[in-house]
C-alpha cells in the first residue's frame, strides 16, 4: 500500500482589503464586537467583474501549488475541488481548472462539504493515492462569498465573519509509510442541516420559478443569504473539534503532546483558542490567520497551511494536525507526518 505525501501548496487572496470599520458604514457593527466575538480584524474582497471568481482564485492557488511541488501539470491525474460557492450550479469548479490549467482530460470532482471541504478533499485524494489508482492529486479549496452575504444590518451575524481567497495542494504517492498522510477521520450529522445553511437557489426547497415569482410581485428573498444558529453552531464546534482531533491522534498511537503544529478551520478565533487550551498546546503550535482574512470556509485550511509553512513552522518530520467543523454538519480531521 502507498502513503500520500503533500509536496506542494499554494494560496491566493484578493488584494481588496475590507477592515472592519469599512464593514461598519454599511451596517450596524463595529470594530470592537468583530474583534471580540470572532478576533477577524479584517478580509479580502475580490472585486466584482475581475478575473478573480472562485474557479479564477482557485487556478491562481493551484498553479503555485504545483510550480512548489515541482511537477507539471500535465503530471496531475486527478482534480479534486472544495467549494460552496461554485461559479455555475452546475457543473462544478473542478471541470474549469482542467480547462484553465489546460489539462490533459483527467477526472475532476467537486466536494460540497463547506467549511470541512478541504479535509473531506484530502481525503479523497488520499484514498485514490493509497490505492494506487491516481499518482499526483491537485486538491484547492476556493470560496466567493463576499458577493452573496447580506451587507445589511439584518446579516451582520454571518456577512461580518466570511472573506475570499484559495488554497491548493498538490499529493503524490510515496513507499515511505513513516512520512505523509497517516491517517483522515470523516464525520457528519445531517440532522443539523438548517443550522448553518443557504436555502437557494434549492430544487427541493426554492425552486427559480418561485424565485422568479416573487420577485416579479416586489416580494424581498433573503433565501439567497447565509443563515447560522451561531452559538448552537459555536457549541457543537468546539466538541467536534476535540473529538475528532483525540481520534486521528488515538488511532496512530499519538499524544496530544506530539502535536507540532495544529492548522484548524479558520472558523473563530475563540474556537481555536479553546482547543488551544483543551490540548494544552503553545502559541507557536496553532497556527491561525482568521485576523487578516476572515473564515473562507473550503479555502482557511489550505491558506493557513501554505502560510505557515512558508513561514518555516511545518518541517519535515512534525506531526502536523488539520481539523475541521462547519455546516452540514460535517467535520473532520488529517494526521501528517510531515
Ligand atoms: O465556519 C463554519 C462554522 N462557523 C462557526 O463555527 C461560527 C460559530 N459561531 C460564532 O462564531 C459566533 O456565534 C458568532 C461570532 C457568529 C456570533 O457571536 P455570538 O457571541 O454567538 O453572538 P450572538 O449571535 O449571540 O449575538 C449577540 C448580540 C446580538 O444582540 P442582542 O440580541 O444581544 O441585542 C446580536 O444581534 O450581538 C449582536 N450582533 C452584532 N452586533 C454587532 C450580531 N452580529 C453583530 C455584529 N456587530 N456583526
Amino acid at each position: 500500500m502507498y502513503t500520500s505525501r503533500i509536496i506542494g501548496l499554494g494560496h491566493y487572496v484578493p488584494d481588496n482589503v475590507v477592515t472592519n470599520g469599512d464593514l461598519s458604514k454599511l451596517m450596524d457593527t463595529n470594530d470592537e464586537w468583530i474583534q471580540e466575538r470572532t478576533g477577524i480584524k479584517e478580509r479580502r474582497y475580490a472585486i466584482k467583474g475581475s478575473e478573480d471568481t472562485t474557479t479564477g482564485m482557485g487556478v491562481k492557488a493551484a498553479k503555485v501549488a504545483i510550480d512548489s511541488a515541482g511537477i507539471d501539470k500535465d503530471d496531475i491525474d486527478f482534480i479534486v475541488f472544495a467549494t460552496l460557492s461554485p461559479d455555475y450550479y452546475f457543473p462544478g469548479p473542478g471541470v474549469a481548472v482542467q480547462k484553465a490549467l489546460d489539462i490533459k482530460t483527467v477526472g475532476a470532482l467537486d466536494v460540497r462539504n463547506q467549511c470541512s471541504g478541504f479535509i473531506y478533499a484530502i481525503s479523497v485524494a488520499d484514498q485514490f493515492i493509497k490505492t494506487g489508482m491516481y499518482k499526483n492529486v491537485l486538491v484547492i479549496g476556493s470560496e466567493l462569498h463576499s458577493h452573496g452575504l447580506d451587507m445589511t444590518t439584518r446579516g451582520r451575524g454571518v456577512s461580518v465573519i466570511f472573506g475570499d481567497g484559495a488554497g491548493a495542494a498538490v499529493l503524490t504517492r510515496s513507499e515511505d509509510n513513516n512520512r505523509g498522510i497517516l491517517s483522515t477521520h470523516l464525520h457528519s450529522q445531517g440532522e443539523h442541516a438548517e443550522e448553518l445553511v443557504l436555502t437557494a437557489p434549492g430544487m427541493g426547497t426554492r425552486w427559480v420559478n418561485d424565485i422568479l415569482k416573487d420577485h416579479e410581485n416586489g416580494v424581498e428573498d433573503t433565501s439567497y443569504y447565509p443563515k447560522m444558529n451561531g452559538k448552537f453552531v459555536f457549541k457543537n464546534a468546539v466538541v467536534r473539534f476535540s473529538e475528532v482531533i483525540m481520534e486521528g491522534l488515538t488511532q496512530n498511537g499519538l499524544k496530544k503532546e506530539d502535536i507540532d503544529m495544529l492548522i484548524p478551520h479558520q472558523a473563530n478565533l475563540r474556537i481555536s483558542q479553546f482547543i488551544q487550551r483543551k490540548f494544552g498546546l503553545s502559541d507557536d503550535q496553532v497556527y491561525n490567520n482568521i485576523m487578516r482574512y476572515g473564515n473562507t470556509t473550503a479555502a482557511s485550511i489550505p491558506i493557513a497551511l501554505t502560510e505557515a509553512w512558508l513561514e518555516g513552522k511545518v518541517k519535515e518530520g512534525d506531526t502536523v494536525v488539520l481539523a475541521a467543523f462547519g455546516s452540514g454538519f460535517t467535520w473532520g480531521s488529517v494526521i501528517i507526518k510531515w
